[in-house]
């Protein structure tokens, strides 16, 4: 297997993909270990400088949670920002803390509470919640964090564990289908790691299309893993222009792990 994923073939990887349409996931998971939750002993040599730019992780082994702490300078934020969070594979790939998700949430907190206050954002393809957690952790913003069913489980433990029931709400949201009455225009999206899965990248756009307007805030936190994902930024480019968020200090870094920050613009 890994043999035939260094040839490079794309037709050939696109037919592993219809086999295993998760395989890429799994390859993060097996060979870069950081996402997993027991993962900083099992990180490799070109991981480490990245874990350098992520928010420092601990466990709590009495319950089992991993816990993310972001330091930042803000006065009406407890410091550091601590994130709880019940990490759990069983419901889907969307149960792990991924790179991405850690590298937009340490984004936000950077940024502080006045870069979202008053405003709607809303996450797309949580899975843990991590990101909009952190939103609702900073205050001042109304945040909604949204997947697919099988995660909204974890979504609400994690929200009650860190007690922002009051500021985040957990909604089911199914790229490509009508947007939940319940779900305001967003004056803020948020997606990360969300592009792995190629049949969902025409639904992902359709529902970044159908929530957004030209003054919509999106931050788009992408992994690259395969050729494929060039696919997506083709569908993107018809709806959205980008731009790589410049003004991450730690853009560098995880830029050289092919993890990208972007601004999304629609036309
Ligand atoms: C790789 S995980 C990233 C999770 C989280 N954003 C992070 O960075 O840790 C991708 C997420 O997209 C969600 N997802 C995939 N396809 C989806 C769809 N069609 N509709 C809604 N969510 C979807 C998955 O359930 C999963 O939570």
């Amino acid at each position: 297997m890994l043999e035939l994923d260094t040839c490079g073939d794309i037709a050939l990887q696109e037919q592993l993909d219809g086999h295993n349409p998760l395989r890429h996931l799994m390859h993060d998971i097996e060979l870069e270990g950081v996402i997993a939750s027991d993962g900083l002993a099992r990180v490799s040599a070109s991981m480490s400088e990245l874990l350098t730019v992520l928010p420092q992780q601990s466990h709590s082994v009495q319950d089992d949670l991993l816990i993310l702490s972001f330091v930042h300078g803000w006065d009406s934020v407890p410091r550091p920002l601590s994130i709880s969070l019940v990490v759990d594979a069983a419901p889907g790939c969307g149960g792990l803390a991924w790179p991405a998700g850690q590298i937009l949430a340490s984004y936000l907190v950077q940024k502080g509470p006045e870069y979202i206050k008053s405003k709607n954002v809303l996450e797309l393809g949580s899975g843990t919640g991590l990101v909009g957690l952190a939103v609702g952790a900073l205050g001042g913003a109304n945040a909604w964090i949204t997947d697919q069913a099988p995660l909204l489980p974890i979504m609400k433990r994690n929200v009650a564990l860190n007690n922002l029931q009051g500021r985040v709400a957990v909604t089911e949201l199914n790229w490509g289908s009508p947007i939940p009455a319940d779900i305001p225009h967003p004056d803020v999206i948020l997606a990360a790691d969300c592009v792995y899965f190629e049949p969902a990248f025409p639904l992902l756009v359709q529902t970044l299309s159908d929530l957004s307007d030209p003054t919509t805030v999106i931050l788009f936190c992408y992994k690259k893993r395969r050729k494929a994902d060039k696919r997506f930024f083709g569908m993107l480019k018809k709806k959205f222009a980008w731009k790589e968020v410049s003004d991450d200090p730690n853009r560098q870094i995880y830029n050289r792990e092919a993890i990208m920050l972007a601004q999304l613009f629609k036309l």
